[in-house]
């Protein structure tokens, strides 16, 4: 039973990551207030009807997130990015400039406890993509800060394996890897357990920087887990060089994944000992990704994310 009486204050708690770690805290027995642009919104909504304090607010706007701090016990900070395309509109300066506000704004308003949602795609030097050295910038600035703060960095969203664009109505699967190829990829609802986790014990994860991921696939297995979940055969194989040609932001993500940088750092022996229920790439894709699933195949498009 918990005894902190005090909200955790989740951003983007109508997205991904946000409604993730939101739907644990609150499994959890937390209080949780989220900072949303339109409290009228469907998504806004359904937080409030799931016991969600909801505070109106913007990124842009520092005086709305001073008032969402105001006596929270934890911040889980998310920002949208450039990576995301046209979605958001947000500049990778932008995304700096957020993440660092809302560092400093929990600092300032005595916040006990701060996670900040970077990327597991991050080396000692810059990587070229913007949306992934952004984050490595914002790291900088939170762990220089004296607040109690952990680091999480995700691997890709096993989610984002069924956005239209990857072939899944045409009968294949075009993805980063090589056949043979490992990548390491998150079900976000892991994300949430393992952030919640981090709340419950800050002791522990304060000063901590560590990858989140819950399993290790190659190209071959996600086409036996897809194929077996779609009752055929569903074929894997690289974006091939048309596309790669065509497309510099895929094409770079696929150099990041050979050199190594994407391919994931996540100990997920570790993570088992935080939260002994990890998802398996199986597992989510009979569970969570279920429904998600069945629609990718019917759907055609584009993939949308990231066009330059
Ligand atoms: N895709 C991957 O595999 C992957 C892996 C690791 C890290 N990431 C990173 O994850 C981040 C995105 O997280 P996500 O996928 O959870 O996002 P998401 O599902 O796209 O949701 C974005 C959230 O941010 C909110 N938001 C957007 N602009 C805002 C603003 N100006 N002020 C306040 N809230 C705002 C949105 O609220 P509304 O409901 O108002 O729109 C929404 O709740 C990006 O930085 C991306 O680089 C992605």
């Amino acid at each position: 039973m918990l005894e902190i009486n005090q909200p955790v204050l989740v951003f983007g708690a109508t997205g991904q990551q946000g409604g993730a770690v939101t739907s644990a805290l609150l499994n959890d027995g937390w209080r949780v207030r989220a900072l949303v642009r339109n409290r009228h919104a469907d998504k806004a909504l359904a937080l409030q009807r799931a016991g969600v304090e909801l505070v109106q607010g913007d990124l842009k706007d520092p005086q709305s997130i001073r008032d969402a701090m105001h006596r929270v016990y934890g911040v889980f900070s998310v920002q949208p990015s450039s990576g995301q395309g046209a979605m958001y509109g947000v500049s990778d300066e932008d995304e700096v400039r957020y993440g660092i506000q809302v560092a400093d704004i929990a600092l300032e308003s005595g916040v006990q406890h701060l996670v900040y949602s970077s990327t597991d795609a991050i080396t000692d030097t810059p990587t070229g993509m913007g949306h992934f050295d952004s984050k490595a910038r914002i790291e900088k600035h939170v762990r220089a800060l004296p607040i109690s703060s952990t680091i999480v960095r995700p691997a890709a969203f096993m989610e984002m394996l069924l956005m239209p664009g990857f072939g899944l109505d045409q009968g294949v699967f075009n993805f980063f890897m090589q056949p043979e190829q490992a990548m390491q990829l998150l079900a976000l609802a892991d994300l949430g357990h393992i952030v919640a986790a981090i709340f419950a014990d800050r002791e522990h994860f304060s000063g901590k920087t560590f990858a989140v991921a819950s399993d290790n696939v190659t190209g071959k297995d996600i086409e036996t887990v897809f194929s077996e979940a779609a009752g055929r055969q569903i074929s894997y194989s690289r974006f091939d060089g048309d596309v790669l040609a065509s497309n510099a932001f895929l094409a770079k993500l696929t150099d990041l994944l050979d050199t190594g940088v994407l391919s994931g750092t996540a100990n997920l022996d570790e993570l088992r000992n935080i939260h002994p229920r990890l998802q398996t790439f199986r597992s989510w894709l009979e569970g969570n990704g279920k429904s998600a699933f069945i629609e990718a195949l019917g759907t055609a498009g584009v993939w949308g994310y990231g066009h330059n």
